[in-house]
């Protein structure tokens, strides 16, 4: 078999994975649910849940990986320990239906730039989420959407994503940036500053059982866990490096991301919609925000720029959900990842028909609430209380951080992240399931 490809360096690799965490989860999710969650009293929570959670599952994955040096589901057999395959494969299965809706999602954003460019959602921007939100327009931009993707992941690892990373991570941080210093200008700009960050306490307490899972189910997300994205971007490092190191870094940067989002997003609405106007389902953030663009200033261009951002963002995501099956497909099969890539993209293309008929919320409460953290449990599970003499000896290589910290880790992953995983799959089951037999969904 061919030699089994690594990042080139440890910046590849950390470009990378924050380009796999940097996606649509920061720049559209994550504002609108602050928004629809309460504010600021949100955002303490889904802060906790990055830290607190978020970070100590990262390297979870990252010692299965790194350890293994094999994709998702291959890696628990290669320790093994292959009883554990399932956990794996529910993980790679569901990155490939995350990447089904994902692309529809992406498909929009294509959507938008065109908007931007010939001005088309300006007057009505409701009108023209309904255009392009379903039907056979949103099937044709998936399909590009896809095709994108497909090609970055089949040039590989280093020339592919890599290098594709590299370019977008930069251009994501300086045009955010940019819109953040621009949305600072706007009249009412601190109406949303206030209502994004001086907390409201009492809204977590009466909304407990909303914001909890939602803020656990977005830290998940955004960080990529669960889905074994991360177990084989780690299979890819060639040699050890500190994993907590790599770790902060990419959960600090997708951090910055988040807020940059909220200071691009919260002053805009504020000075045109209002805050608070902005809960409701998948379709609320594009049309809140091509609303907005509709009546600032300069709003054309600041849409441009807007959702060019969104679109490396989701790009720069959607390859690491490919590259979960591929990998794993290239690997035990030995097939040619060209191949592997087309074929993959080509079936969650199929599945992608039912989101772009108008199932995103579907597909993304299945994600959130059911399958993000089923796939985390099992993981923590596994290094917790299996292989947990072999991840502990992966996360002290290349790193000084002593033996006590890992020891805390490792009861963290035992104990604690279990424990708020298990709350978290109680609560979004329920709503899941609310939704489904109220019709939500349907
Ligand atoms: N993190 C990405 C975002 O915020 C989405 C994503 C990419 C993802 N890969 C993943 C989510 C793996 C869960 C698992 O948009």
């Amino acid at each position: 078999m061919a030699q089994r490809e690594t990042w080139t360096s440890r910046a590849g690799f950390i470009f990378a994975a924050v380009g796999s965490a940097v996606g649509l989860g920061n720049i559209w999710s994550f504002p609108f649910q602050t928004a629809s969650n309460g504010g600021a009293a949100f955002l303490v929570v889904y802060l906790l849940a990055v830290f607190l959670i978020g970070f100590p599952t990262m390297l979870i994955e990252f010692t299965i990986g790194r350890r293994s040096k094999q994709n998702a589901v291959s890696a628990f057999a290669e320790l093994g320990y292959g009883d554990w395959t399932f956990a794996g494969a529910i993980g790679v299965f569901a990155s490939f239906i995350t990447l089904a809706f994902y692309s529809v999602v992406g498909g929009w954003v294509i959507s938008y730039i065109v908007g931007s460019v010939t001005g088309a959602y300006l007057g009505d921007a409701g009108a023209y989420f309904g255009s392009v939100s379903s039907g056979l327009v949103a099937v044709g931009a998936h399909a590009l959407f896809i095709a994108v993707t497909i090609g970055i992941v089949a040039f590989g690892v280093a020339d592919g994503i890599e290098r594709a990373t590299k370019f977008m991570i930069p251009a994501i941080l300086v045009l955010l940036v940019g819109l953040a210093v621009w949305a600072s200008t706007l009249p009412g700009a601190g109406a949303g500053y206030s209502y994004y960050l001086s907390p409201d306490f009492s809204v977590i307490a009466s909304n407990f059982g909303d914001i909890v899972p939602a803020a656990m189910g977005q830290a998940f997300f955004t960080l990529s866990l669960g889905f074994g994205v991360m177990i084989a971007y780690a299979s890819y490092l060639g040699r050890d490096d500190s994993l907590p190191g790599d770790s902060a870094i990419i959960v600090v940067l997708n951090t910055i991301v988040a807020l940059l989002a909220g200071f691009a997003v919260f002053p805009i609405l504020a000075a045109t919609s209002g805050v608070g106007g902005a809960s409701g389902g998948a379709g609320t953030a594009f049309i809140a925000l091509a609303g907005a663009f509709g009546q600032l200033p300069a709003g054309q261009i600041i849409g441009l720029v807007f959702f060019i951002v969104l679109l490396f963002a989701a790009l720069s995501s959607s390859i690491s959900l490919l590259e979960a099956p591929t990998s794993y497909v290239v690997d035990s099969q030995g097939m040619e990842r060209r191949t592997v890539a087309i074929g993959i993209g080509a079936v969650a293309f199929v599945l992608g028909i039912a989101p772009a008929y108008g199932y995103v919320g579907l597909f993304n409460d299945l994600v959130f609430n059911v399958l993000l953290p089923v796939a985390v449990l099992f993981i923590a599970l596994f290094v917790g209380w299996v292989a947990n003499r072999e991840a502990v000896d992966e996360l002290g290589r290349g790193s000084s951080i002593g033996e006590g910290a890992t020891t805390i880790w490792l009861w963290w992953v035992r104990i604690v992240v279990p424990i708020a995983v298990i709350v978290t799959l109680y609560l979004g089951v329920t709503s899941f399931y609310t939704g489904l037999t109220t019709g939500a969904y349907f």
